[in-house]
């Protein structure tokens, strides 16, 4: 028998430890009753997360974040009857009224990526909230002078360690060098790479290009860290001697202005530029547009590439306008089913624990429970033994 199957399917599968989560979410049922309000990327991870949580009896209300539903994904939650209020828009006031009418709903839980609902419901709050879960730092630096007005249990997730090593460490990582290769099919071997930032995100971008052969340098402002990078064993030169040397850049810091035009003097001919960082600020590309040295653009439209032609004859390239690599360009794919698994379950486990009242108001915009964290690290080590 051959079956049509999609990539829902394929990452739905994937997931093996929200699958098993699922499982047992069947028979105990820990949101029988209760509605869940959720705020978070419409696309094809998220639909193995919220069919978790309707496997464990949660009525479902959804909506997406600016800039990144994907229409096929709204049509397949709605075909399993689940309510989405979303529209791909990069219009805020179009995205504002898909959350109200999340928060109209009034769900008894909220899982939140942004804090975008609860903003929302502290401004009119409502008897049957119970809490829930924010995906995001920013989120939490958000919702934090909210605290007050909230007093409620709401678990922060991007401040379980788990995440912080599965995703910004692994995931971002592999899927900056996956985008490298994806945008340019160029090789890694022998080549000289620049990361700047050795946070999370830089520790794993470092190690994935040398384990792809390249030779990484590693800049980053605070000395302790380039400390750090010097004794993993990276090269980590002066700031110009790192921008001279580079055959590809790569920022990751969370800062804007990290490579700018004062830098174009230093910039290798045939120099690669990318970003992993949140914001698209970190290479200031509409800097280096406009500069007057540059001589011709050439734009290769449908790959999101471009390369610009200096004056003196070299010539830089800039992927994805320097949007996050990870999810730009042609089929963006972000970082691995395996580190969302990880993150969508620690959502799962902590609306179960909010639904179960097992979490009070003095956990107002705390991190996962260590509990939590330990339940969550032993079924993934379980299913891969
Ligand atoms: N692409 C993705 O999928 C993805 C996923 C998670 C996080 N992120 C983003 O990646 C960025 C980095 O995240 P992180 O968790 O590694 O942050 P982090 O705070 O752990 O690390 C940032 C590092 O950058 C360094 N830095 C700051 N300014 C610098 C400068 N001018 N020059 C050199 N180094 C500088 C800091 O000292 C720090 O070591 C953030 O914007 C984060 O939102 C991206």
């Amino acid at each position: 028998m051959e079956n049509t199957a999609t990539r829902i399917d394929w990452i739905g599968n994937s997931c093996r430890l929200l699958k098993a989560t699922a499982a047992e979410f069947e028979s105990t049922r820990p949101f029988e009753g209760l509605t869940i309000g959720t705020g978070i990327h419409l696309e094809p991870k998220t639909v193995a997360l919220l069919t978790t949580l309707r496997a464990g009896g949660a009525g479902l209300v959804c909506t997406g974040n600016l800039n990144s539903t994907q229409p096929a994904t709204v049509d397949y939650l709605r075909s399993l009857g689940i309510t989405v209020f979303a529209t791909q828009t990069t219009d805020p006031a179009e995205h504002h009224r898909s959350l109200e009418a999340v928060v109209d709903a009034k769900p008894d839980l909220i899982l939140d990526n942004g804090g975008d609902l609860f903003a929302i419901a502290a401004g009119r709050p409502y008897a049957n909230l119970l809490g829930g879960t924010e995906e995001t730092t920013s989120g939490r630096t958000r919702l934090l002078p909210m605290r007050e007005k909230l007093n409620m249990p709401i678990l922060v997730i991007n401040d379980s360690p788990i995440k912080q090593f599965a995703e910004n460490k692994h995931a971002v990582g592999q899927s900056l060098f996956e985008s490298y290769m994806r945008f340019t099919n160029r090789s890694t071997n022998g080549k000289r790479v620049t990361v700047f930032g050795y946070g999370a995100c830089g520790k794993g971008t470092a190690a994935s290009f040398r384990n792809a052969f390249s030779t990484v340098s590693v800049v980053d402002i605070d000395p302790v860290t380039a400390l750090e990078a010097h004794l993993d064993g990276f090269v980590t030169p002066l700031r110009e001697d790192a921008i001279r040397s580079a055959d590809i850049l790569i920022t990751v810091t969370g800062f804007p202005g990290i490579v700018t035009v004062a830098d174009l003097p230093l910039i290798k001919d045939g120099a690669i530029l990318m970003n992993g960082g949140h914001f698209p600020l970190e290479i200031d590309v509409s800097g280096f547009r406009a500069h007057p040295d540059v001589v011709a653009i050439d734009r290769y439209e449908a790959d999101v590439m471009e390369t610009l032609h200096l004056k003196d004859g070299r010539s830089i390239h800039i992927l994805g306008g320097g949007h996050m690599a990870n999810l730009a360009g042609p089929r963006p794919l972000g970082n691995s089913v395996e580190s969302m698994d990880l993150g969508f379950t620690l959502q799962a486990r902590c609306l179960e624990r909010v639904a179960k009242h097992g979490a009070g108001p003095e956990s107002c915009i705390v991190p996962v429970p260590r509990d939590i964290d330990a339940m969550v690290a032993s079924a993934y080590l379980d299913l891969a033994r």
